[in-house]
């Protein structure tokens, strides 16, 4: 288990670490309503797939008020629409918020009182499987790491953007405690900068080791360096087994393709979206340009010209045919995709 919590439930509130000021300062964040929460997950307080999935459940808690159950379902709808459009692209803020929904209508003409009560421990037991699926996604993909294994990774996918130990960082942690891991590469991450300011802060405190690299040196690493595999997080897996992750993956699993570097994308089930047949339909939320000018977010450094035109989609989608194999809480699955009924006896 990493060693700091990166969203914590405290009676009545929900504490967030602020992501946004990390590695410089240990900054919390309070979310007394459920506004505060939206406002966290947009801004990119808490960021992450699967931690905004769970930080929107516990703010579909903060947002059911009433003791009537009808006034309380609508409140509970209005919160709803507002934080599934805080981010479009990572599907389990949908997923984790229809869910505390679904419990809320399955209360159905309970005392509001009694259904707050459900709600609060259904948002608990999310972010506990949640961090229950991290550590299953560990042991599974671990298992396909050789020995002395040095891996390359994008973005943070680590306890930061979960609910604690991570997915991509979950199987980079399990084979380093298993002793096979030798050495992780990191992109740094440009626009936001996760893999410098947070996947190399988490590896450090676990004195995991580490080297960071600009996102354009990939393929000249894995030309010039033993590279076993690149490890990824997702955003969102269509049933076709394409995915959406942080802007860069797509490139980084061309240039893995290239060299023969197997490329395994990790997420919990929660990443995949049923409704989706592929890549394609998926939307790419677009974030403000200042992202790409400001990278230290220091507003009297530019690295362009004033007037630069800007574009900044914050995603983009890797087609299956360059994953090797998507490591879910349920096993290991390659082409073609079975996510429903797969386990991982079957064919993993
Ligand atoms: O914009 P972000 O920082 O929320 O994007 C995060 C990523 O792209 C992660 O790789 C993904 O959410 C998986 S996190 C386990």
């Amino acid at each position: 288990m990493s060693l700091f919590k990166p969203l914590l439930w405290k009676i009545n509130y929900l504490e967030l670490l602020d992501q946004r000021v990390l590695p410089h300062q240990i900054r919390y964040i309070n979310c007394k309503s459920v506004d505060d929460v939206a406002e966290a997950i947009k801004n990119m307080t808490v960021r992450g797939a699967p931690a905004i999935g769970i930080t929107a459940a516990f703010g579909m808690y903060l947002a059911a008020k009433s003791d009537s159950f009808h006034i309380l379902l609508k409140e509970l709808e209005e919160a709803a629409t507002h934080l599934i459009s805080t981010r479009p692209t990572a599907v389990n803020l949908r997923w984790g918020v229809e869910r505390m929904l679904h419990k809320a209508r399955s209360c159905d003409g309970r005392d509001g009182k009694v259904v707050k009560k459900i709600l609060l421990k259904e948002a608990k037991d999310i972010h506990k499987e949640d961090i229950e699926m991290n550590f299953r996604i560990g042991r599974f993909g671990a298992e396909l790491l050789p020995k002395d294994a040095v891996v390359l990774t994008h973005c943070n996918a680590g306890a930061l953007a979960t609910g604690g130990h991570g997915t991509a960082l979950g199987i980079i942690r399990e084979a380093f405690s298993q002793g096979k891991l030798k050495h992780v590469y990191v992109d740094e991450t440009r626009p936001r900068l996760q893999g410098s300011r947070l996947t190399a802060w988490e590896l450090i405190q676990e004195k995991i080791p580490m080297t960071l690299i600009s996102d354009n040196m990939a393929a000249y690493m894995m030309k010039t360096r033993k590279i076993d595999a690149v490890v990824v997080g997702a955003d969102r897996i269509t049933v076709n087994g394409d995915v959406a992750n942080k802007i860069g993956t797509y490139s980084l699993a061309i240039v893995a393709n290239f060299h023969n570097v197997p490329f395994y994308v990790a997420a919990p089930s929660s990443t995949i979206d049923f409704k989706l047949k592929c890549g394609s339909e998926i939307p790419i939320e677009e974030r403000s340009g200042d992202e790409v000018l400001f990278p230290c977010g220091n507003d009297n450094d530019s690295i362009a010209p004033k007037e630069v035109s800007v574009r900044n989609p914050s995603f983009d989608i890797t087609p299956s045919s360059l994953i090797s194999t998507i490591v879910t809480e349920r096993g290991l699955f390659k082409q073609p995709y079975d996510f429903k009924t797969k386990n991982r006896e079957k064919n993993s």
